[in-house]
């Protein structure tokens, strides 16, 4: 709550909402920058590259920053690898995860020299093995285990559990590699795992490295040295507190890795580095009481940001009213489902309708997860710049982008 009072300045976020209406994103600059010097300082000591997860947010102004303070991209599709170059990352900073990539999606990761590839099946390896041959370009590749760690969170954003879809085994990595050397095209530098996300603790971490190291020996001592070890994201964000600092994440894996020579690390970072830049401002419609509870609807939805709904995520909501008087009520939107809501049971001054409320911690999974459900006109974005400049980075919808890809039939 302090958060959203020190960083978005309540006569400012008036203005813009009057100014391009509600719902809105509205994103800080300087919270982006602090993420990025952060983590840089913490792994100051570390040869790594971070690698930017665009699916938090993919949005190109948002993503140029980053770009600019020399981060690259994790991306799991075409289009994220079309969004990422547009956005000014360094191909030869881009690594490409994802369970179902296609044959045109890898072939198009090729031709754009990205780093390496992220593969996830023995069926992905033989499609990228195919794809470099046709084309005569050494396919760099690094392999996803499925370390079977439990990084104690959220079932839906877990991610390294063996009974997922997610990597592969150690055993099957390792046929996969041995594989590999059969063919010139292929040439496998990395080893990667991502656990899952809002991870609050180094140990499943440190699991996860002790297990990659034990593996990489193993392999040089086969003939394949690997050069890259990508540890996924997943670092935590607490809602109201903002990033857990990752030099607590630093020291634990540099205590691992100190002694290596000749590998890089490479992280994933994806909410750590937005979540806490950006509010959703919504405006108070209606209230009204059914049963004991209290209702408090407002014109932002599930559509604009679903965390809520989906994970049962808490996040803060901040009221601009200065009303003594309090209310503890759901803040819900106008979406056709029981599950629409923002917040449940949270007290709140009493707001008038026509009011603002900040939903905080919303520039991670916000606007990358919205939708037009219900036929809803998807959200603009506004970016501050410094105290008092800001600049609008995505415009909002209208009734016409709803229908123009719709085929009407005679
Ligand atoms: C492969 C991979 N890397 C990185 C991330 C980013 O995770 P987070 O946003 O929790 O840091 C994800 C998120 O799903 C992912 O699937």
């Amino acid at each position: 709550m302090d958060a959203i009072k020190k960083h978005f300045n309540a006569s400012l976020i008036k203005k813009i909402a009057s100014k391009f209406g509600t719902p809105i994103f509205v994103y800080s600059e300087k919270i982006i920058l602090d993420s990025i010097k952060s983590y840089k300082t913490a792994f100051s000591k570390t040869d790594i590259l971070f690698c930017y997860a665009l699916k938090a947010n993919s949005n190109n102004s948002l993503c140029s920053i980053l770009a600019k303070k020399g981060i690259g991209a994790d991306i799991v599709s075409g289009g994220e690898l079309f969004r990422a170059l547009k956005a000014g990352f360094e191909p030869q900073k881009i690594v490409f995860s994802g369970v179902g990539k296609t044959e045109e999606e890898l072939n198009y990761a090729l031709k754009s020299n990205v780093l390496m590839i992220n593969v996830e099946s023995f069926d992905e390896l033989e499609i990228l093995k195919k794809v470099a041959s046709k084309f005569k370009k050494i396919a760099n590749f690094s392999i996803r285990i499925n370390p079977d760690i439990d990084p104690h969170t959220h079932k839906f954003i877990t991610t390294g559990k063996l009974g997922g879809k997610f990597g592969v085994s150690l055993k099957e990595a390792f046929r996969m590699y041995e594989y590999s050397k059969k063919f010139k095209f292929l040439n496998p530098i990395g080893m990667q795992v991502h656990l899952g996300s809002q991870i609050y603790s180094v140990k499943p971490y440190v699991m996860a490295i002790d297990l990659i190291l034990a593996a990489i020996k193993k392999l040089s001592e086969r003939g394949i040295n690997i050069k890259y070890i990508d540890i996924g994201g997943g670092w935590g964000v607490d809602e109201i507190r903002g990033m857990r600092p990752p030099a607590i994440l630093a020291k634990a894996i540099n205590s691992k890795i100190k002694h290596l020579s000749g590998i890089k690390l490479i992280i994933e970072p994806g909410r750590s580095l937005m979540a806490s830049a950006g509010i959703l401002i919504t405006k108070v419609l209606y209230k009204k009481k059914s049963g004991d509870k209290n209702f408090i609807i407002v014109n932002g939805a599930m559509n604009d940001f679903i965390r809520p709904a989906l994970y049962g995520a808490k996040h803060p909501v901040y009221s601009f009213s200065r009303n003594k008087k309090k209310l503890k009520a759901d803040i819900v939107g106008p979406v056709c489902e029981s599950g629409d809501f923002l917040a449940k049971d949270i007290e709140l001054p009493l707001p008038e309708n026509g009011d603002l409320l900040a939903i905080g911690s919303v520039g991670a999974y916000g606007q990358s997860m919205s939708s037009q459900y219900n036929s809803r006109l998807r959200a603009p974005e506004i970016l501050l710049k410094g105290k008092s400049e800001y600049k609008l980075i995505r415009k909002r919808e209208s009734f016409r982008d709803l229908i123009y890809k719709e085929v009407r039939l005679p």
